[in-house]
């Protein structure tokens, strides 16, 4: 097979110094979403993880354990393994560093760094995290003496150790970025990393002598030395190959990491690939972190969330779809089982899980014997069809690991579909041929759905398929079932969660809160489309718009937009609605909110627009504009927005839809309104 064909991705190797959590399981999840993805298109694939297993943090756990440490890791391998397992990743290989190949081949790289200079031995004192197994500058502390990530006390450590020269590569790193911007994503991380290499690289400390640190492997030029693990650690994405024997899918097409260790994968490892002589990966994507209470959760942090319990009450797929469709990848969240219960119960059991349920049934009922011929198609029809020629789009933002947009992608669709069976209702249709089309075009479009849905829900898609009684060949396309065709056994897809009555007395608590709200949020702001928009038939300057914001029926809004906008260039565009205006009547006409539109000093207008789902509410600074009190017109306008052309912010803080960018179409600047 050609190396264009073939794709590699990697997660991270976890420690094994603890129990993995719902941050493994999170990488994990994404790079198998892209790694499933790759194979359906019908890439060859290699999907790499394994554990990162010496260094000083495992040694301590060990010791607190009372145990060797080859008996420590050993004994939490089964975990790692376990959580793969129950959230069906489907890697081709597991690895241990603590395995023979590795060792030799790190020793391999370690002797050709040392051949080529770029190994020297020298003093040293500095201050080390062992939790980061990093070493930190005074200044890169808090007070001094805290790790800014794991908010404990660093160590003093103090001897002599072997140095690589990282300062050499400075110019070759940046040299590096400028030609491959994609080395460095998501995008709006990259200049950190840039600013940082810019300000100057110190030469860093890879090994430390055996009297402080035993647990790793020797130096191969200096026993009495072990290799510091991040230099042991980076190197497994290529060892891991070679005992494969599949060398040639380096240079790898992403690995995926959290930003936490960003700057290992960004400026480290490229560096000792430089300098060992080998091809630069294409992409390192470094995603945000998971947070309870706005802390990072962590196995150090004594806050994880154990994934397998979760998966094992609601469902390995529904966490699957929760965790890469809660947030933009590159930004953090938060964890509560209220969001969970959200997602599972909207998107999952009232959008996907009654569109199969429904046409399954439906199709039953109309045709028992069986799904009959498609006749003409109708403008409807044609019109859902186009819809879901995603495939292009689809491909491009899952390969940019943007899963957030990909699904909501996916999930418009599934909505339209909703909408083409409300439209076309196939309960009052008296002809029997157009009823025919009807569901075949439906019964069509839900195993095509189910080609998406494989990547990130493998088990439910296979579920659909199998009620369609559909062998599926991977074609994106929506083929229209065989005369005759008959369907399997109906099965659910999903169940709703109910949340306790605990989470329903905070809804209370918070509803008491919100009159006490000020500024942002005290807003409801949130993203809908536009569904229809009509001339007011009493006033010749309004527009009457219904817009969908993700509540039972669309909302009727008057606008003022009609000198600076035809309507068809309204129509279906997703603008953000002020939701929680008192009613009013323009002409005799009710407006229940307003569309937010920025208008410079020449007087020229546009509409607020976005990406993100309908019914998202607006995010500020951590505040979140979803306040259900009313408020006043002029309440409205003493909390002043502001757009610079491209973005929207209030007091100069960032103004997101759930971390999507908001933008002032025609790039107005100017004040909101
Ligand atoms: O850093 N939110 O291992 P590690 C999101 N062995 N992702 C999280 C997370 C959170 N709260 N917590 C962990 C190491 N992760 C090294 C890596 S690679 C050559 C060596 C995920 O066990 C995320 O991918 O601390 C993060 O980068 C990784 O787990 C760190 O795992
Ligand atoms: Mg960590």
């Amino acid at each position: 097979m050609s190396k264009e064909n073939k794709f590699y991705i990697t997660t991270p190797i976890y420690y094994a110094s603890g129990k993995p959590h719902l941050g493994h399981a999170y990488t994990s999840v994404s790079c198998d979403v892209l790694a499933r993805w790759n194979r359906i298109i019908g890439k060859e694939v290699f999907f790499l993880t394994g554990t990162d297993e010496h260094g000083q943090k495992v040694e301590t756990n060990a010791k607190e354990n009372k145990q060797s440490r080859k008996a420590f890791v050993d004994s939490l391998i089964p975990s790692f393994k376990e959580q793969l397992e129950k959230l069906n990743i489907s890697n081709d290989f597991f690895i241990r560093t603590t395995e023979q190949f590795h060792k030799d081949f790190v020793q391999e790289v370690l002797q050709k760094a040392y051949d080529n200079g770029d190994i020297y031995k020298a003093a040293y004192e500095g201050l080390y995290c062992v939790d980061c197994e990093q070493y930190y500058k005074n200044d890169e502390l808090e007070e001094g003496e805290i790790c800014p990530i794991h908010k404990k006390k660093v160590d003093l450590l103090e001897e002599e150790n072997y140095f690589f020269k990282l300062s050499a590569y400075q110019d070759k790193l940046l040299k590096l970025y400028k030609e491959n911007p994609n080395f460095l994503s998501p995008n709006s991380k990259a200049s950190e990393t840039i600013n940082r290499v810019k300000d100057g690289l110190n030469d860093i400390s890879i090994s430390r002598h055996k009297d402080s640190l035993t647990w790793g492997i020797p130096l191969p030029f200096d026993s009495d030395h072990v290799t510091y693990v991040w230099f042991d650690a980076l190197f497994n994405y290529i060892s891991a190959l070679e005992e494969n024997n599949n060398l040639d899918f380096w240079p790898a097409d992403v690995h995926v990491v959290g930003k936490d260790i960003m700057w290992f994968h960004k400026v480290y490892w490229p560096a000792f690939l430089l300098s060992t002589g080998y091809e630069i990966p294409k992409k390192v994507f470094a995603h945000g972190w998971w947070t309870v209470d706005n802390k990072k959760m962590g196995k150090s942090q004594g806050n994880a969330i154990d994934p397998i319990e979760i998966a094992n009450e609601y469902g390995a797929d529904e966490f699957r779809y929760f965790m890469l469709t809660s947030a933009s990848f590159g930004e953090d969240q938060n964890f509560t089982q209220e969001l969970f219960a959200n997602k599972v119960n909207n998107d999952l059991n009232n959008d996907l899980g009654n569109l199969v349920s429904r046409v399954h049934a439906m199709t039953n009922k109309y045709f028992p014997k069986g799904v009959p011929k498609i006749n003409e198609l109708t403008k409807d029809d044609k019109e859902l069809l186009d819809k879901l020629n995603i495939y292009e789009k689809f491909n491009e933002l899952i390969q940019n690991l943007d899963y957030f947009s990909a699904f909501d992608l996916l999930w418009s669709c599934i909505r339209d579909t909703n909408a083409y069976i409300n439209k076309v209702s196939p309960w009052s249709e008296k002809n029997e041929k157009r009823l025919a089309t009807i569901m075949n075009v439906l019964c069509s479009t839900c195993v095509y759905l189910g080609k998406y849905l494989q990547c990130i829900m493998p088990t439910k898609a296979d579920l659909i398929f199998k009620q369609f009684n559909y062998e599926n060949n991977n074609v994106f396309t929506v083929e229209f079932i065989k005369e005759n065709h008959k369907f399997g056994k109906k099965e659910n897809l999903f169940q709703k969660i109910k949340l306790d009555e605990k989470k329903e007395d905070n809804k209370v608590e918070n509803k008491n809160l919100e009159e006490k709200r000020e500024g942002f949020s005290k807003l409801n702001l949130i993203v809908g489309k536009i569904l229809e928009i009509e001339q007011h038939p009493e006033a010749d300057k309004l527009y009457i718009e219904k817009i969908d914001i993700g509540e039972k029926e669309p909302r009727q809004i008057i606008s003022g937009l009609k000198d600076y906008y035809k309507k068809e260039e309204l129509l279906n565009k997703k603008v953000i609605v002020v939701a929680n205006l008192k009613p009013a009547k323009f002409r005799g006409v009710k407006s229940e909110g307003m569309i937010l539109a920025a208008e410079n000093k020449e007087g020229e207008v546009g509409v607020i627009t976005t990406d993100a789902k309908v019914g998202t509410n607006l995010e500020c600074n951590k505040e979140i504009a979803n306040n259900t009190s009313r408020i006043q017109i002029d309440d409205f306008f003493e909390i002043k927005l502001k757009s610079d052309g491209n973005k929207i912010t209030y007091n100069n803080k960032l103004v997101t839809a759930k971390g999507k960018h908001l933008t002032p179409d025609k790039e107005i600047s100017g004040s909101i309104r």
